[in-house]
């Protein structure tokens, strides 16, 4: 019964469409119109508003860390069903016809309430990753496979599946971002090319 809490709870936080919501409230329109389609930070950020793109970045990493820290809290030992339900939420969102984010942001949160060196590791892998090649997509999906590596590594074995399956879960749905890569098309941060998927 308490997995199934935490898994609820986890979809809850996870399904709150924040980047759609903000840009909406600040004007910019859909963002599942422009860019990528994506209705997180990066996609917002193709509407040139910075401040929203980062308030985006910022609501969709807290999402993914208060249902963990919450389950780890009231029903010890389920928060890696927490963790890997607020990332489907964002994922699948029921809200939006189940067509929501690739879950990069909320991946961090995830990792910083499951245990801080993981988030850290991830945080790190991301910043110095953009900062390097200013491609979002290879950040994102680089941080996500060095928070299972980093699990795995730094003794965290119960959180390894958990975050493995979301690593392959993310990577999944970044295979338009993969395919873009191979073809040189992947735009870098900040661009406001059109893009698919
Ligand atoms: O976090 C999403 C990012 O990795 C890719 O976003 O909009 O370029 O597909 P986007």
């Amino acid at each position: 019964m308490e997995n199934l809490y935490a898994a609820l709870l986890g979809y809850a936080f996870g399904s709150i469409p924040f980047g759609l919501l903000l840009a909406r409230a600040a004007g910019l329109g859909d963002v599942r119109k422009i860019g990528s389609g994506n209705i997180g930070a990066t996609n917002v950020l193709r509407t040139g508003n910075k401040g929203v793109a980062a308030a985006t970045l910022l609501l969709d990493l807290a999402k993914g860390l208060a249902p963990v820290l919450l389950a780890k809290t009231l029903w010890p030992g389920s928060e890696g069903i927490a963790a890997v339900a607020a990332v489907l939420g964002h994922c699948f969102p029921v809200w939006l016809g189940f067509k929501g984010g690739k879950g990069v942001a909320t991946n961090a949160g995830v990792s910083f309430g499951l245990a801080w060196p993981i988030g850290l590791a991830y945080a790190l892998v991301w910043l110095v990753v953009l900062a390097v090649g200013r491609i979002s997509s290879v950040a994102g999906m680089s941080a996500v496979v060095a928070a299972a590596v980093a699990a795995a590594v730094l003794g965290f074995g119960d959180y390894v599946v958990p975050l493995a399956v979301i690593a392959a879960l993310i990577i999944w749905l970044h295979r338009a971002n993969i395919g873009r890569l191979m073809r040189g098309e992947e735009p870098r941060v900040g661009s406001s090319k059109k893009v698919d998927g």
